[in-house]
């Protein structure tokens, strides 16, 4: 069975079919989805997703897009939403230069104070970083002190960052990007690092992989992503479901 390990079921565009698709997942061969929120009101709606079905776990946490408009309030705030015992990570959390939603200076900070309350918690952290890479290395380098576990998402990096990653103890997860013809950098870290430290993902509703590419994304899609994995390994299928599986409720699930 395969999971999907980040997916936005919260989202708007699940609104007309999100109890048909995640009633379906299982028929699927999907096992269980995680779904990060992106800020409070996400990370709320994801909680309650996960209350309402079994085979979808929460993570809490605010996007960079969004942290402008965070105080230590929203810190509390996630802090007493991360107690629902099917809150599995704090995310997403991370740096996005691409977009500059929020000022780099405000990204960094509630960056560090959300990897800071994971740490307290004791919970795995799910990261996004988008054309931060330099900053993204030292905040991590700086806080991974051998009590902090977590995933890059829909990694993008170089193979070189992705070792440095390895080193520290993350995890590394591929997504639809990893399927498109021009993704020769992915291609080549997701070939080369060691399967027991990659995860899939679709990040629904972004990212359709190919064959996909362009619609809705949904959790089903992750095969794709393993379907891709498994060629550039040359390895079977089954193996990189088995061995994601596994990896991912290592990270979260303390199994
Ligand atoms: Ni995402």
């Amino acid at each position: 069975m395969l999971i999907d390990s980040h997916a936005h079921l919260d989202d708007e565009k699940f609104d007309n079919d999100r109890d048909k698709i995640i009633k379906d997942l299982n028929n699927q061969d999907i096992e269980l989805v995680i779904n990060p929120g992106s800020d409070v009101a996400s990370s709320v709606k994801a909680i309650s997703l996960a209350k309402e079905y079994d085979n979808i776990y929460a993570a809490v946490g605010v996007h960079p897009h969004d942290v402008k408009d965070m105080d230590d309030a929203t810190i509390q705030l996630l802090s007493s939403l991360a107690n629902n015992e099917k809150v599995v990570a704090i995310g997403e959390i991370g740096l996005d230069y691409h977009y500059d939603y929020s000022p780099r200076d405000a990204q960094k900070k509630w960056f560090i104070e959300q990897i800071r309350l994971a740490k307290k918690l004791q919970l795995p952290i799910i990261v996004h970083e988008r054309e931060a890479s330099q900053d993204m290395y030292n905040i991590l380098k700086q806080e991974a002190d051998g009590n902090l576990s977590g995933v890059l998402h829909c990694y993008s990096g170089s193979l070189e960052m992705a070792k440095e990653y390895l080193k520290m103890g993350f995890y590394l997860s591929f997504a639809g990007p990893v399927t498109f013809k021009n993704s020769r950098v992915s291609k080549e870290v997701a070939k080369n690092i060691p399967l027991d430290r990659m995860l899939i993902e679709t990040d629904s509703p972004y990212l359709a992989p190919e064959p996909k590419r362009g619609k809705r994304n949904e959790p089903l899609n992750v095969r794709y992503v393993a379907a891709m994995i498994a060629e550039l390994r040359q390895i079977s299928f089954d193996e990189v479901a088995i061995e994601t599986n596994k990896n991912t409720k290592k990270l979260f699930f303390n199994k």
